[in-house]
């Protein structure tokens, strides 16, 4: 395989293809990106094209910010007329073996009219994989990807477990609690969920822990908390939900954020205050430095235009101050689904 094809939210193309080139050129991997400006994805085209399966292994997708999903590809695969499965299958032929395919497209309201044509080309494509033994049971964790850009042309391609997103596009989807006080809600549940490994969501978001949450009002942070029966110091001027009052396990206090100190050193600390992200990424390193708390999630908002430069220097200002407070630490930053113009960062002190 030649390149690889990422996916990502529409209008963020120049972001993860800055991140890919940073990232591989890291890793002694050099090439160039095909950005089209709101097509929710990028062809990364890199010169040394027999080691892709390596580069992709490298990279480690959970450390990728903006990508949603990463895919090794070779070049696209263009339609004869009538005969969209038999194409497909054709170039399948060059690939690794696999043990499923999927089928899907760009997160794009032009992409959503292509669903159509996925739900009928499902079906043939799955059944047509499986006849021509492209499909085994034993190539554990090799997934093909069909990602249709219309009706006339795809990029065929190979994930690897390990080293992509389980869900198809890369979304994950959430349901918006009946409950919810804010559709933010479903930001904070997204990143438990990214950042919070399933084995570790029973110790770490334990009932009785503590929280601080700056910028709470109304109170979709605070919910995911409250929800778990941890207590929550809710920092806003603004005003919370009234339910979530009532539940007795928050504390509502009205100041800023910028200046509030915990009375106790707490269990977790959340920020979605709309701020310039080098003062909120100052605010965090502050937090952990003074070890007022053990772990952090916050939001870096970036209506700028360079966003990968800006969380680049956000994430180095946050490493030295951590550094020069002796404090060791893991990190992990995603652009998640339910973020739109922010990204989500979560750190752990040790
Ligand atoms: C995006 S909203 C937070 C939404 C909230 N996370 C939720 O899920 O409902 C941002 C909030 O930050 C608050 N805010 C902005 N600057 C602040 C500051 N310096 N101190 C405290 N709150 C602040 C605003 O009042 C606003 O309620």
């Amino acid at each position: 395989m030649k390149n690889i094809l990422a996916y990502c939210r529409p209008g963020f193309e120049k972001d993860c293809a800055a991140e890919l080139a940073q990232v591989s050129s890291e890793k002694g991997f050099y090439g160039y990106a095909k950005v089209v400006s709101d097509a929710g994805y990028v062809v990364y085209c890199f010169e040394q094209t027999e080691t892709i399966e390596e580069l992709i292994k490298q990279l480690q997708f959970n450390r990728l910010i903006f990508a949603r999903q990463i895919i090794a590809i070779n070049e696209l695969v263009e339609f004869e007329s009538g005969s969209r499965v038999e194409s497909l299958l054709e170039a399948a032929r060059q690939l690794p073996l696999a043990e499923e395919v999927w089928i899907e497209t760009a997160d794009t309201n032009d992409a959503k009219a292509l669903s159509g044509l996925i739900k009928k080309l499902d079906k043939p494509l799955k059944t047509g994989w499986k006849k021509s033994g492209v499909l085994r049971n034993k190539a554990v964790g090799v997934r093909h990807h069909v990602f249709l850009l219309d009706g006339e042309a795809a990029y065929l391609g190979v994930s690897y477990a390990e080293c992509r997103s389980e869900f198809p596009l890369g979304i994950r989807r959430l349901r918006f609690p009946a409950a919810g006080p804010s559709r933010s809600t479903l930001k904070l549940e997204e990143a438990f969920l990214q950042f919070v490994p399933e084995h570790k969501r029973d110790t770490d978001l334990l009932e009785g822990m503590t929280a601080v949450d700056l910028g709470a009002a109304p109170g979709g942070w605070t919910y995911q908390f409250v929800k778990r029966g941890i207590n929550v110091i809710a920092v806003d001027n603004g005003p919370m939900q009234k339910e979530l009052m009532s539940t007795g396990l928050v504390d509502h206090e009205k100041a800023d954020g910028f200046k509030f100190e915990p009375p106790y050193t707490v269990d977790w600390l959340v920020c979605d205050m709309v701020e310039r992200p080098i003062m909120v990424a100052e605010l965090m390193a502050k937090w952990l430095a003074n070890r007022w708390t053990r772990r952090a999630i916050f939001n870096l908002k970036l209506p700028m235009k360079k966003r990968y430069q800006e969380v680049v220097l956000c994430l180095e200002l946050i490493e030295a101050k951590l550094q020069k407070a002796g404090v060791g630490y893991q990190f992990q930053a995603k652009h998640l689904y339910h973020d739109r113009e922010e990204i989500t960062v979560c750190i752990i002190a040790q």
